[in-house]
Formats: C-alpha cells, structure tokens, sequence
C-alpha cells in the first residue's frame, strides 16, 4: 500500500486529480477502450472534482472515452432530490466535463427490483472490463462506500442498512434531522472496489485520522472495512496531514521519506 501524506486537502485534491488524469491519458496511449472510473460522492472528494474540471477545461483531460461506475445511492430517495448521490454526481461534476451521459452509471435506489439492479450493476462492470481506478472516500469508522463495520470483505454490489453513526454524520445534508436520512442505500461491496485494478481513497481532516490509522496500521479485518486496501495489489491512501494525525510517528516518517522523489 502506498500512503501519500501531502499538507493540506487542496493538495490531496491536485495529487489525486493528477494521477487520475495520468492513469486516463496511459491507457488512452496504449488502446481505444474506455477509462472505466470508479467515482465517490461525500465532501472530501469536492476539491478533487473541482480540480479535475479545472484540468479538463484547460485541455489537460477529455472525458469523452470514460465511462464511470458510481459507488452508491441512497434508497427511496427520488434522483431529482438535491441530496441524492445523482443530484451530486451531475452538479458538482459531470454537467462540467465532456462525459457522454450513456457512459455514466449510478446505482438506481428506486428500482423496483432493488436486488436485480445491484446484480445487473455488477454486469455492467464486468461488460465494460471492469473498473481501472476506483476512488473512493471513507467513513469516520472506516467505511469504504457505504461498506459499514463488520461488512464481509469478500461483498459485492448490494442493498445495506445504515448505521446510526453514519446516519448521524449525514444528517448534515438534510438539515440536520436525521428522521429524513434514508436509512439504506444501494453500494458496491468491498470486494467491488477491490477488484479495481487502482484504488485510491482519500482521507482529510482530524475526524479521518483514526479511519487511516485504522486502515494503514491496523490488521486487515472487516471492522474498519478500509483495511481491505492492505490486500489490494495497488491500493493508494492519499491524506492531508490533519488525518495523518493518528499514525506513529515512525509509519508517517516511513511514508513521507518512500515517496518523496515520487512525483505521481
Ligand atoms: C458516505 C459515503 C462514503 C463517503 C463517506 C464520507 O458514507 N457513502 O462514500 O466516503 O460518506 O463522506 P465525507 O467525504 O463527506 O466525509
């Protein structure tokens, strides 16, 4: 795993925009098939999509040839609600980029058949040749999506009661009453992500320092589902050092000295 440590969340957001734009432009060299991006919703990935929209109209990136799988979406809530993952994904992101509409896939929470759509969503990952980089945001007790503690490690796609903490944290969006946060949502299972052949999850701010201390220093185990990166071939935990916080002083040495020449 790497654990990239930069001062603050506007430079987590560039580092992150950067590789993302990296990856996109490799795999465009090497053949014509779509980038398939794994994308999160929440408040820390906010400057990252700001700075990939400030990437793409400066000519840095076209969004023309990828497709995006989005991690999740409440259930029951209607798309055209402001607070739902699709509402976020179209305002704070893609009405800004030159994505094809067609190419953009997000979990639908008012199928009829909720249990046939996170199947069929696992389908369309699979269709279009799975996902190349996974970004993902995390929970204060380490959640991956909305992969809550004690999450099997081995999940895909499926239907998940939210935990009161989580509904707590996001009682923010709806005015602070938690009587209106839906209480499950469709996401992809941590198994999902870990089949991505990237992933990057990104940490900022002193309430996700014991996620990350969690994730990087702790067992892998399905208390802290962020853990499961540990056993990704090329996980990444890209943090500001306000969620840096928690580590031992010798694991953040570690990290800050191993990728000081590494530029992306
Ligand atoms: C929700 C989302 C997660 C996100 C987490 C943290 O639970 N389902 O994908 O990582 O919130 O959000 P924030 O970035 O706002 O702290």
């Amino acid at each position: 795993m790497r654990v990239i440590i930069e001062n603050t969340p506007q430079q987590v957001a560039q580092w992150t925009a950067r590789y993302i734009v990296e990856q996109i432009r490799l795999k465009s060299k090497l053949t014509s098939s779509p980038f398939v991006l794994g994308l999160p919703t929440g408040s820390t990935p906010l400057e990252t999509y700001k700075e990939l929209i400030r990437l793409y109209k400066a000519g840095e990136v076209s969004f023309k040839n990828v497709i995006t799988f989005n991690m999740d979406e409440y259930v029951g809530l209607p798309e055209e609600h402001p607070e739902s993952y699709h509402s976020f994904m179209w305002n704070n992101f893609f009405r800004h980029i030159n994505i094809i509409p067609e190419n953009v896939n997000i979990l639908n929470g008012n199928a009829e058949d909720l249990v046939k759509e996170c199947a069929d969503y696992e389908a369309r990952i699979e269709e279009a040749g799975g996902i190349d980089l996974f970004m993902g945001g995390v929970g204060e007790d380490g959640h991956l999506a909305f992969n809550e503690p004690f999450s099997s490690l081995q999940s895909r796609t499926r239907i998940k009661t939210l935990t009161t903490d989580t509904i707590q944290v996001n009682a923010r969006f709806f005015g602070g009453d938690t009587r209106l946060v839906p209480k499950t949502a469709l996401t992809v299972g941590v198994a999902t992500v870990l089949s991505a052949k990237k992933v990057v999850i990104l940490a900022t701010g002193h309430k996700k320092a014991r996620a990350v201390r969690h994730g990087v220093e702790g067992g892998y185990n399905h208390q802290w589902t962020i853990s499961a990166l540990q056993v990704h071939p090329s996980g990444i935990i890209v943090c500001d050092d306000a969620a840096a916080e928690e580590l031992r002083v010798s694991t953040y040495r570690y990290f800050k000295d191993i990728e000081k020449d590494t530029l992306i």
